[in-house]
């Protein structure tokens, strides 16, 4: 048999995803390359009507009938489709079943991090990965989205051996503002994102008194600009023990500056900066 039952709740049956299984005649699941604590599966699968290698994302069993998780996801698939862009990820169909949630994307080799334990490092990949990732945020920027969870695991990457390319993905955390600089959303549960580790000094500190207080509203010029701090901070952690042109160590300082009014402007300021070093 290609799929089992886990649980049957009233009249509704919930199954499982598993190698081998057919989603919509379509998508044959293979291999299962992640799991987030019963919240998230990622599975490699063949399209069958294309020939070609995808990835589905897909919401775990423990998070199918949770609504906040199902309407998280469809938020994640609808900034994905808006954002569209060379250097974003690409997003094909969202199927939101009662018995399986899930959507189907451009399929990568790993992401930066993963990628860059097994390839020997090389500052021209990781320059070209976030001058990528800038032309990414540039465009989002424009449409008044800001991602909020740049980091290398949410990077994904594709080398043939001669050709690097990156592009950004897991928009889970991203938030499209309105006019005003208000984020559009109609509950609190996408306030506190991110990864502290790459977020900016003014926005940690804005988060943990978030934490505090329970609720504030960011506004898009402060998640702009935290998002090319965590790209700084991206650059910083793995360009330790590489060497970089002179001008790179000078970049990477003006990019995390203390002061947010000293650092890039825009993520298109930034990405020429880093582009005049290739
Ligand atoms: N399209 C893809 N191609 C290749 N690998 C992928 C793809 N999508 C996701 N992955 C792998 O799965 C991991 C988790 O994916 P993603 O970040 O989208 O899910 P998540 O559940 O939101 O994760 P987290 O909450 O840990 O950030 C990525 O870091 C990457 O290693
Ligand atoms: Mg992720």
């Amino acid at each position: 048999m290609l799929y089992h039952i886990i649980a049957a709740s009233e009249d509704r049956i919930a199954l499982s995803f598993c190698s081998g299984l057919l989603l919509n005649d379509r998508y044959r699941l293979t291999e299962c390359l992640y799991q987030d604590g019963g919240i998230h599966q990622i599975w490699r699968a063949i399209d069958l009507q294309l020939q070609t290698p995808v990835v589905v994302k897909a919401l775990d069993f423990g998070a199918l009938h949770n609504a906040e998780r199902r309407r998280v996801m469809q938020h994640e698939y609808n900034l994905m489709t808006q954002a569209a862009h060379l250097y974003v990820a690409q997003v094909y169909e969202l199927m939101p079943g009662e018995d399986r949630f899930y959507f189907v994307m451009e399929s990568f080799q790993a992401d930066l991090l993963t990628f860059l334990g097994v390839h020997p490092s090389n500052p021209s990949w990781l320059l070209d990965a976030m001058i990528q990732v800038l032309g990414a945020l540039e465009h989002g920027h424009a449409l008044g989205m800001t991602h909020r969870d740049v980091k290398p695991r949410n990077i994904f990457v594709n080398f043939d051996g001669k050709n690097f390319t990156a592009k950004l993905g897991d928009f889970e955390s991203a938030v499209c503002f309105d006019d005003r600089g208000n984020p559009a959303h109609s509950t609190d549960d996408l306030w506190f994102r991110g990864t502290p580790y790459y977020m900016s000094p003014e926005k940690l500190e804005l988060y943990c008194m978030g934490a505090l207080l329970g609720s504030y509203r960011m506004r898009f010029s402060m998640e702009a600009a935290s998002d090319l701090y965590a790209v700084a901070s991206v650059l910083k952690e793995l360009s330790a023990s590489q060497v970089f042109p002179p001008q790179f160590d000078e970049i990477l300082r003006k990019a995390i500056e203390e002061d947010p009014g000293k650092r890039y402007a825009t993520a298109a300021e930034f990405g020429r900066a880093l582009q005049a070093l290739l």
